[in-house]
């Protein structure tokens, strides 16, 4: 895996946290069998989501970003894709099991890293690190779309948006969205709780969140906490290509 950018926000002589960042296109084609057969590298719960998933097309991104999540998890563990166990940490909000994801039965010998994934269109944006991180990634929406979302935002994001030409609305409103999924994954709360709530326009206290380079016509984020200087190091390629789906049989 040759790494296609390197950088850092830390100040000479601070401790540095390696964050490693995956944004992988999903290959063309069909990936899912089909006869609509499950790959057996799912666990139980994401064959049940994949299942609950009434698009062919949402299928195959599901299943394609779980699959680079399995392969750069793998990779960082030392397991096979197929052999990465998780969990969903408790919900900070109200205690419900649909908070962070994480990993399942870690090596006891060292820390389970920490990690992110968001999808959008056909790209997959992976973050793992050492600290507690949210990342998302979204295709710039439409000027109608940005419309019926705007009254939901924090009144001073509403009116850092205001005014703006359409090219420059969409772009700054995907990037004002990405902070703020980066922000509700890196609590766990989800985004109710950064919705109108939180100002993203600047850095929320005791987090820092930072913008990716991402592909034209996506924007991309990630939030750690303030304390952290991050070494980012990016990835278009994942430790190993999704696999083929198998032939059906007669
Ligand atoms: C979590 C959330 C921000 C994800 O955004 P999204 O636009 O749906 O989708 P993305 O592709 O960017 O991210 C999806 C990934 O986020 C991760 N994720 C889901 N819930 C998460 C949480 N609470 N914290 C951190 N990450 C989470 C998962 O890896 C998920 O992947 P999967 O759906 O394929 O399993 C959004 O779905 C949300 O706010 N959900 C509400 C959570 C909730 O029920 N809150 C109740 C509070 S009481």
């Amino acid at each position: 895996m040759t790494p296609d950018l390197t950088w850092s926000d830390a100040p000479p002589g601070e401790v540095l946290d390696p964050v490693s960042i995956w944004i992988v296109r999903a290959p063309a084609g069909q990936r899912l069998p089909p006869d609509g057969t499950p790959p057996d590298w799912l666990d139980e719960n994401e064959r049940r989501r994949l299942a609950s998933i009434p698009q062919p097309a949402g299928r195959e991104t599901y299943a394609f970003a779980h699959w680079a999540l399995r392969s750069v998890l793998g990779s960082s563990l030392g397991c096979s894709p197929a052999g990465v166990g998780f969990l969903r940490q408790p919900c900070p909000g109200c205690g419900g099991a649909h908070g962070r994801p994480a990993i399942r039965d870690p090596d006891p010998a060292g820390e389970a890293p920490e990690f992110s994934m968001s999808h959008s269109g056909d790209l997959v944006a992976i973050a793992v690190a050492e600290a507690t991180i949210g990342i998302d990634i979204e295709s710039w929406p439409t000027p109608e779309s940005v419309a019926g979302y705007l009254p939901f935002l924090h009144p001073r994001e509403q009116q850092w948006l205001g005014g703006r030409p359409d090219d420059e609305l969409v772009r700054d409103f995907a990037r004002l969205w990405t902070r703020k999924e980066a922000m509700a994954k890196a609590t766990g709360q989800g985004m109710a709780a950064v919705m109108n709530r939180l100002d993203l326009t600047g850095q929320p206290l005791g987090w820092r969140v930072r913008q990716l380079l991402a592909p034209p016509g996506y924007e991309a984020s990630f939030a750690v906490p303030a304390s952290v200087h991050v070494e980012v190091t990016v990835y278009e390629d994942l430790p190993q290509p999704m696999p083929e789906p198998e032939p059906v049989r007669a």
